[in-house]
């Protein structure tokens, strides 16, 4: 069966104290999910190692970097690279948000790059694609999202594609209150799965963890991880209060 994953991107918000606060609140309020579930919290750098020890030993939870250099190590200010996020324990780190693509220009080339140095450390990508409103509105969504694979994940060989999850965030429905409908999820869903069973296998393609991103919240959440083709969700607003998140995790834990 499928890894289903409820993710957390709190993006560039939070204090340590309110950092701690919502992790401890979510712990304590979760409910036991199952073996092949996982609730992961996507922190920025600073609360990275504080996040960790409080997830330690605690198997349906992780901890999940935001982004790393595509550089491997040396003078590079400012940056983090994959082999620290290593050095911390961090199993997971997300790719290529949107965010990063429009407004830190992160193009395919630097994308590749930096799953390669995730991989080598052993870190989990979690790759984002997606279409933006004009691309959507021009019926261009699925060309938008084969050529984003294409370039990017498909330059991976099989045994490296198998360690990344996949989060399809139409740029439309992030932050706006807009939700892709159930019927455009699944079908996208359906498609990037379908890419991927042609690129390597079936068997890869059906084990391949493909997350819903953009306006999920606790109220669409049910109706969106029922889906056959949606295998969780990477949250943004709706995970930065405990109390939405668990919602959030409880619709995962009662369809699975
Ligand atoms: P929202 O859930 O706030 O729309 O953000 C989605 C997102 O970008 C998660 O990575």
């Amino acid at each position: 069966m499928r890894l289903k994953i409820v993710a957390g991107n709190w993006k560039m918000n939070n204090t340590i104290n309110e950092a701690q606060t919502l992790i401890i609140k979510t712990l304590q309020q979760s409910p036991k999910i199952g073996a092949n579930q996982l609730t992961i919290f996507a922190v920025p750098f600073p609360f990275l190692y504080t996040a960790s020890n409080f997830v330690k030993e605690k198997s349906q939870f992780a901890v999940a970097a935001q982004n790393c250099s595509s550089y491997a190590k040396g003078a590079f200010t400012g940056e983090v690279s994959a082999t620290m996020l290593a050095s911390l324990g961090i199993p997971f780190c997300l790719v290529g948000h949107s965010e990063r693509r429009t407004i830190f220009n992160e193009n395919a080339e630097v994308l590749i790059e930096k799953m390669k140095q995730l991989l080598k450390n052993r870190i989990r990508p979690i790759w984002c694609c997606g279409e933006n409103l004009e691309q959507r509105n021009t019926n261009a969504h699925f060309e938008v999202i084969a050529a984003q694979l294409k370039a990017e994940l498909f330059t991976l060989d099989k045994e490296e594609f198998k360690n990344v999850i996949i989060a399809y965030e139409p740029i439309w429905a992030i932050g706006t209150g807009l939700t892709a409908s159930a019927t455009q999820a699944q079908e996208m869903h359906q498609f990037i799965r379908n890419e991927i069973a042609i690129n390597y296998d079936l068997e890869v393609a059906n084990q391949t963890t493909i997350l819903y991103g953009g306006s999920c919240n606790a109220e669409n959440a049910k109706e969106l991880f029922s889906l056959a083709d949606v295998d969780g969700g990477l949250i943004g607003g709706a995970s930065l209060q405990p109390e939405s998140f668990v919602k959030l995790i409880s619709s995962m834990h009662e369809l699975h």
